[in-house]
């Protein structure tokens, strides 16, 4: 299987500092990787590399392929799907929910234009209805809920028929049903063979979907571990991931973690 996402030795060094320090990591085709780290230990700038959008000071990375810093990345990033919280900050609120996905198509975050193709329009409102989107497809996007919005951002990230898909932090501000609810559609996206390659960002073990493959573990810009979930997530590796003393379970197919009681 080929690579996605291959980087070797990558830095991106700001202000004298390392904000990603020596990381290789790839990424196959097919694969869905978490990746779990502090606030602060890189897990942006790392997801900013992977969508073409930040280049590493040294090291070399490779996206679908293709070479940074060898490559036009205005031909590169249709093929990547994105979505996160800078992004959503740069949506129109006025826009309603299908113009926000249908906009996607057009690789543009503004411009809403009357002569979209017909076929476009029945493929946004398919994403949106897999989001469970179809009841606000008239909303403005200014008017929705975090939840919502996160589904609706997922769907725009879908439109393009991307090739790998990153999501940073999809589940971060949603209540415990919103959250089961976009971990279970992450979940059959995840499970599905003709989804794209995925890379969430999170905090929380409670987030991972199952069909989630792998995990990344970083803290102070240098992987810890990365490789199978089963194998990486494990109550040693998370505690020297967050620096505390953690208990991680694994029920069904699903993951939990807890502090230690103070003794
Ligand atoms: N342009 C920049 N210049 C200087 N420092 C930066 C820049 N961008 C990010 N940083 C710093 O780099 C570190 C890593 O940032 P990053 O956003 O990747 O962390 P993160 O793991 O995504 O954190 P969080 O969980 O809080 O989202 C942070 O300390 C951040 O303040
Ligand atoms: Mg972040």
């Amino acid at each position: 299987m080929s690579d996605v996402l291959e980087l070797v030795d990558v830095s991106v060094v700001r202000d004298g500092r390392a904000l990603v320090d020596r990381v290789s990591w790839s990424v196959a085709e097919g694969e869905r990787w978490v990746i779990l780290g502090p606030n602060g230990a890189g897990k942006t700038t790392l997801l900013n590399i992977a969508s073409s959008y930040l280049f590493p000071t040294t090291g070399t990375a490779q996206i679908l392929g293709e070479k940074l810093g060898g490559v036009d990345v205005f031909e590169l990033r249709p093929r990547i799907g994105m979505a996160g919280s800078a992004l959503a900050e740069r949506l129109p609120r006025s826009q309603t929910v299908l113009q926000t996905v249908l906009t996607a198509a057009y690789g543009m975050t503004a411009g809403w234009q009357e002569d979209y193709e017909e076929v476009d329009e029945a493929r946004a409102r398919a994403f949106l209805d897999r989001l469970g989107m179809s009841d606000h497809l008239d909303r403005r996007f200014g008017t929705l809920s975090e939840g919502e919005r996160k589904r609706t951002q997922i769907a725009r990230a879908l439109m393009t028929d991307p090739e790998l898909l990153l999501l940073d932090e999809p589940a971060a501000g949603l209540d415990l049903g919103g959250r089961e609810d976009l971990v279970r559609r992450l979940g059959r996206l995840a499970r599905d063979p003709y989804a794209p390659s995925m890379i969430m960002v999170t905090h929380h073990v409670e987030e991972i979907a199952p069909g989630f493959t792998h995990v990344l573990l970083i803290r102070r810009g240098k992987v810890l571990e990365a490789g199978p979930i089963p194998e990486v997530l494990t109550s040693a590796n998370l505690s020297r991931c967050f620096g505390l003393p953690l208990v991680v379970e694994n029920r069904g197919d699903r993951w939990t973690a807890q502090g230690l009681p103070l003794t």
